[in-house]
């Protein structure tokens, strides 16, 4: 078991996505260093599973069943959030939804679904949230994804939505610091077993054996290292740290990824 040097008790984390794979890593991460969590993702069973996930960890964990394209349902989750724990001191915006398509068979609403759910629902997050914020002294931390500078082939609307989604790292990094709230993108690489992953490059595919090839650091990430990367963003060690964008990627888009793009040209042509 990954033993982080980090002490959060006492701190208040929400993890919005953070019912399963990468941001359920985080939020068990943080959950480890002594953290109070709430989560929120739309499945209910999903919600249960993570909760007791985080609970085994000794700490306090609750759930939202919430949609981020649904601001009314946000309004409520964060002013119960603030009744139940009192300010947030760590947010992590992380859901999204993604799907290989190309740019002219993909219809408006399917590129729509995905800029709904990552970007307006990362601003959503962080604007409904922020009234509740601890300041000074939040930390907000977004997951992007190597296509927010990357462009890949069959992934306009994933590129287009994490673009902004770190866009949106760097305004509010510039608008809120002078209230002391850090905001930071972490960017991970392929992470196994993630639902990111089983969508791009299904386990055992040729894709998946080229992900790997294309990373310099020959493998694919584990959760964990989203989870330590976290922890040290929202940290005092990280104090001077804001609006940036950081790669936890194995070093996959220094040139690897574009690569994946030509891969998913092939896996949408079979299906
Ligand atoms: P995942 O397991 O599908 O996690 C997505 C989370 O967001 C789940 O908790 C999901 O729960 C929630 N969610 C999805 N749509 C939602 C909505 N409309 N409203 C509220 N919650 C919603 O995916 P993952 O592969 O671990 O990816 C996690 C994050 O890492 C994403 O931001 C992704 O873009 C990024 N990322 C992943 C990889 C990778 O290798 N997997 C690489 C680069 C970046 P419900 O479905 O129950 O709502
Ligand atoms: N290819 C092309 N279009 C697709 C598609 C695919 N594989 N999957 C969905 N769409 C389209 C739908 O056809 C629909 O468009 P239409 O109304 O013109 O037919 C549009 O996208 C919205 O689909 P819907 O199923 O109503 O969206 P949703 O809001 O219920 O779900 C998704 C959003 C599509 C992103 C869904 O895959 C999801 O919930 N994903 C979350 C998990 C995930 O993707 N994890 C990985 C994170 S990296």
């Amino acid at each position: 078991m990954t033993r982080y040097p980090f002490d959060f008790s006492d701190k208040v984390v929400f993890v919005a996505g953070g019912t399963s794979g990468i941001n359920l890593g985080i939020a068990e991460g943080f959950a480890k260093a002594g953290a109070t969590l709430a989560v929120l993702g739309r499945s209910q069973d999903k919600i249960d599973k993570a909760i007791e996930k985080l609970r085994a960890h000794g700490g306090r964990a609750s759930g939202f069943s919430a949609d981020v394209r649904d601001t009314d349902r946000l309004t409520e989750v964060f002013t119960q959030t603030h009744e139940a724990l009192g300010l947030i001191d760590v947010l992590v915006s992380g859901a999204a939804g993604n799907f290989p398509a190309a740019a002219n068979e993909m219809s408006a609403n399917a590129f729509k679904a995905v800029v709904d759910i990552d970007l307006l629902g990362t601003f959503n997050v962080l604007r409904y949230s922020y009234q509740y914020l601890r300041k000074p002294g939040a930390n907000i931390i977004n997951i992007s994804a190597p296509q927010s500078f990357i462009p890949m082939e069959m992934q306009a609307h994933v590129c287009a939505a994490k673009a902004g989604v770190d866009m949106i790292t760097r305004t509010t990094a510039m608008e809120w610091g002078p209230e002391g709230i850090r905001v930071n993108s972490l960017v991970p690489g392929p992470i196994q077993g993630t639902e990111g992953m089983k969508r791009l490059a299904p386990q055992g595919s040729d894709a998946e054996r080229m992900v790997i090839e294309s990373v310099p650091m020959r493998r694919q990430g584990v959760v964990e290292d989203l989870a330590s990367a976290a922890l040290f963003v929202a940290s005092d060690m990280a104090s001077y740290i804001t609006g940036t964008v950081i790669p936890v990627d194995g070093g996959w888009g220094l040139g690897g990824a574009g690569q994946l793009g030509s891969t998913l040209v092939e896996l949408v042509k079979k299906n």
